[in-house]
């Protein structure tokens, strides 16, 4: 492959035989080449060193949690969805600045006494996209323009409301006992290239800063971070069983919900859904997405580290499968789709199989698919890996394979 090509021009690898060798690093030895055996090793010593090397040339590190958090109930129902379901809506401000960015989480309860059971994830639209329940706040910040959606001017009108509901099945999630919880990522982070002046990111900057450092965190880790924020709200509401919260994200929030996952240790059980390049799927086998092309097209989705590997994936000290590593020992679920090539299904299915030994040392159930199981046979072990026919999206097949396995390892329903 040419370097000196426009990345948006170079050859995609869409078939194995182009792939070219390599040798994953193996997240059971130490940097001094000590084979790591023990559950201790692998938690006092391997682990922060992986999750360290992640931090400073992938994703970047986020700053600590704020000390304390202001939130605010801006709306409730307990007659929601024509009496089945509660509805709670809650501005959690990011800063202590009263005027800096504020997460806007939606939920939807089913109605027990019990604490419920939660999906949180991060949408793309904002929360009235999620649903046509016209109670929903319309999401005020910038937005990507969508004509379909109503989105024009990078602003939200009506016409926005339930555009993305096909993704979000609500009553399905509630049937099953389960809450949803969803924010607007663009709360956290407006997703577009602008040099890290919007967003949260200028909030942390030391005197004089301009832009996060080449080990400082890009919008993916700034998006894991506010999950972080959801997460503490969620965990001083009596209504949410905080230690049964699902991290779950689509494509670019697939990516971002492993690395919250990996990061937050609050999260009781990871899914990834197409995430792909920088998600689930192996970086060396560079099919599809590359990290050359995913740098150049989103440069703010990554640190500035991670463009040392463009063309250059066998120098990273780290691949995917260890990014899943970091989620072990909790349920991690890694969701593919047939027409999904982009985001390199098989390399999705290596990565969850890679990181299978590290479950097995730390004495719980690693993936049951010694091959990649068929679109008919998810393997929904505590290490799962599933693959649909179909399209890069979220199905309400999706959610039913979600709710199984949240069922078996998070609830032990
Ligand atoms: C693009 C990008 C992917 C990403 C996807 C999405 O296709 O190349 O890396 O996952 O957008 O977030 O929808």
């Amino acid at each position: 492959m040419s370097s000196s090509l426009p990345a948006q021009q170079e050859k995609v690898i869409y078939d194995e035989a182009e792939i070219p060798k390599f040798t994953l690093p193996d997240p059971l030895v130490a940097e001094d080449g000590t084979k790591i055996e023990s559950a201790q090793q692998w938690n006092e010593t391997q682990r922060p060193y992986l999750l360290g090397l992640f931090e400073r040339e992938v994703y970047g590190k986020a700053p600590a949690a704020p000390e304390k958090i202001e939130y605010q109930v801006t709306e409730s129902s307990d007659e929601a969805l024509d009496g089945k379901a509660r509805r709670r809506q809650v501005a959690i401000q990011l800063t202590d600045d009263p005027d800096g960015p504020v997460l806007n989480v939606l939920m939807y309860l089913p109605k027990t006494d019990k604490p419920v059971p939660t999906f949180m994830t991060l949408n793309f639209y904002g929360n009235a996209s999620i649903h046509p329940d016209p109670a929903i706040h319309l999401p005020e910040g910038w937005l990507r323009n969508n004509k379909e959606y109503g989105v024009e001017d990078h602003k939200a009108t009506e016409k926005l409301r339930g555009q993305s509901q096909g993704r979000w099945p609500v009553d399905l999630i509630l049937e099953n006992g389960y809450g949803l919880a969803t924010a607007y990522y663009g709360d956290i982070d407006p997703d577009f290239d602008d040099g890290f002046q919007n967003g949260i990111h200028p909030y942390f900057y030391a005197e004089g800063q301009k832009k996060p450092k080449p080990e400082e965190w890009g919008s993916i880790a700034a998006w894991a971070w506010g999950l972080s924020r959801a997460m503490d709200y969620l965990e001083q509401s009596p209504e949410i069983a905080s230690d049964q919260v699902i991290v779950m994200g689509h494509s670019r929030l697939g990516k971002t919900a492993l690395w919250a996952g990996a990061v937050e240790p609050r999260f009781a059980a990871v899914i990834s859904n197409n995430s792909g390049c920088g998600g689930a799927a192996l970086s060396r086998r560079r099919f599809g997405e590359s990290v050359k092309r995913i740098n150049t097209s989103f440069p703010h989705w990554f640190n500035d580290n991670f463009t040392k590997y463009n063309h250059n994936e066998d120098a990273c000290p780290v691949d995917q499968h260890e990014l899943i590593a970091l989620v072990a020992p909790r349920p991690c679920l890694v969701c593919s789709a047939v027409g999904d090539r982009w985001a390199d299904p098989r390399g999705e299915y290596l990565s969850a199989k890679y990181a299978s030994p590290v479950y097995e040392l730390l004495g719980v159930e690693g993936l049951k698919a010694e091959e990649m199981p068929s679109v008919d046979e998810p393997a929904l072990s505590r290490l799962g890996y599933a693959i649909r026919p179909g399209k890069h999206d979220v199905m309400r097949i999706d959610w039913e394979r979600y709710i199984e396995f949240a069922d078996n390892h998070v609830t032990g329903k």
